[in-house]
């Protein structure tokens, strides 16, 4: 079994490249799908579940390789509509594959993706949507089927901003007859680069970033090559690495624009963070200051995957900080774990109060989820002493290589197999 082995109490002070986004690449590449073309797909992190990405359109008949970080994927040829049930299991974003098969092939079978370590993981919207766009979907026996010899642009008004519901149904409309608009999407950068991706592939996409999405369906697509976009919350780990053990630190490619919520909050609590077109700068001296609540929203509010990282890092913040998550019922199981090292958390329904102590002391710990695992590696490097960090399965699902990476802004942090 991997674990992560973390001395603590060492100062940072490096330079890392930031990985491209796993939440841009997943859609993107059940988007490859609809294209019935070649993609050459640039700075792809190599992840579990990219990997399983890979292997549902290997099932259904496409071929895949890479070449370091390029992927290369060719989907020309399909030999089936149906996604297995072990693969949908294994990611819980496969639903995001529906839309795309259906829009290709008239009809899509796929297993509910389940709950997951955050709670249920719902996806009526996605239904509600495809249904509304004339998709029957039929769900007995726990499997999807999803048949639509003809689907037609309308307009689909989503009850909240689903991230994964607005790109099923932007790919889902990329086969249908005339225009599909979707009112009250999600305005996430990855579906800004879902958008850019569809675009350089011929599509005709408007409005991603804004609440109002329009599709223009039945273009003729083609392959490109596209280079994804940085990992925005790879990038907030790792500027919270250099807050919670101190330091300076050069994230390269990273771009501000995209969490400047969670660089304001940095900022309030006596960071100094400074960006521009090469990547993101970050000192950070002395403990941090309490900041006002951190409370978790869709973007452009504070991102709900930042918030177990932002909170190890205020583990010894001057004071006391509220947190609030508003996204999913789960998603404080990290604060045992964070508790084991000597932190003071008080969670109460949706809301957790850190309060600040004056040091933090390495234990064994395990992850629940995967910014959970990010997050108790955050709280390592502050941590006196050894942390065993282990199920890192979890933080493997996001993180390139979490060691490799931290051990390039100057962390005492090695994986060991046992
Ligand atoms: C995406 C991200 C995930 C992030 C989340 C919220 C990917 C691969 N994953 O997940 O990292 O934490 O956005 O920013 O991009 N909901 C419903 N019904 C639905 C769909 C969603 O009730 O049909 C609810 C969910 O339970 C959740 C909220 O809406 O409470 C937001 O979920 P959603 O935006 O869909 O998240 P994901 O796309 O699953």
């Amino acid at each position: 079994m991997s674990q992560l082995i973390i001395r603590g109490g060492r100062r940072l002070e490096g330079e890392v490249g930031i990985q491209g986004a796993k939440n841009s690449i997943l859609p993107i590449l059940a988007a490859a799908l609809v294209t019935a073309d070649q993609i050459e797909l640039r700075g792809c992190p190599r992840l579990r579940d990219v990997d399983a990405s890979v292997r549902i359109l290997q099932g259904l008949g496409c071929t895949a390789c890479w070449e370091k970080n390029t992927l290369l994927v060719d989907t020309r040829e399909i030999s089936g509509c149906a996604v297995s049930d072990r693969l949908c299991r294994e990611m819980r974003s496969s639903a995001i594959f529906l839309g795309a098969i259906l829009a290709r092939c008239g009809q899509a079978e796929l297993s509910y993706p389940g709950g997951c370590e955050l709670g249920p993981r719902p996806i009526d919207l996605h239904l509600s949507g495809l249904r509304d766009l004339g998709a029957e979907v039929d769900d007995t026996g726990g499997v999807l089927h999803c048949s639509a010899p003809r689907i037609e642009g309308r307009e689909i008004v989503l009850s909240l901003p689903s991230v994964g519901a607005t790109e099923n149904l932007m790919l889902a409309a990329c086969g249908a007859a005339g225009i599909t608009t979707i009112a009250n999407a999600a305005r996430e950068p990855e579906i800004v680069d879902l958008q850019n991706f569809l675009t350089a592939c011929g599509a005709r996409v408007f409005g991603a970033g804004t609440s109002t999405i329009s599709i223009e369906g039945r273009r003729p697509l083609h392959g490109c090559t596209y280079t994804v976009m940085p990992d925005r919350i790879a990038a907030a780990t790792y500027l919270c690495a250099a807050a919670s053990a101190g330091g300076t630190v050069f994230l390269r490619g990273g771009r501000e624009e995209y969490l400047s919520t969670v660089t304001a909050v940095l900022r309030e609590a006596g960071c100094s963070i400074l960006s521009d077109g090469n990547g993101i700068a970050c000192c950070c001296k002395g403990r941090l200051s309490a900041v006002r609540p951190v409370r978790t929203a869709p973007y452009p509010g504070f991102p709900t995957d930042a918030q177990a990282i932002l909170m190890a890092a205020f583990l010894k913040n001057r004071g006391a900080t509220v947190f609030e998550e508003n996204m999913f019922e789960n998603r404080y199981r990290h604060v045992d774990e964070l508790t084991r090292m000597g932190a003071d958390i008080r969670v109460s329904g949706r809301t957790a109060v850190v309060c600040g102590v004056k040091s933090l002391h390495g234990a064994p710990v395990c992850c629940t989820d995967l910014r959970g695992g990010a997050a108790l590696c955050v709280a390592a490097l502050a941590a006196e002493g050894e942390t065993a960090v282990r199920e890192i399965c979890h933080i493997d699902r996001g993180y390139e290589d979490i060691a490799r990476d931290l051990r390039f802004l100057g962390a005492d942090i090695v994986r060991t197999e046992s």
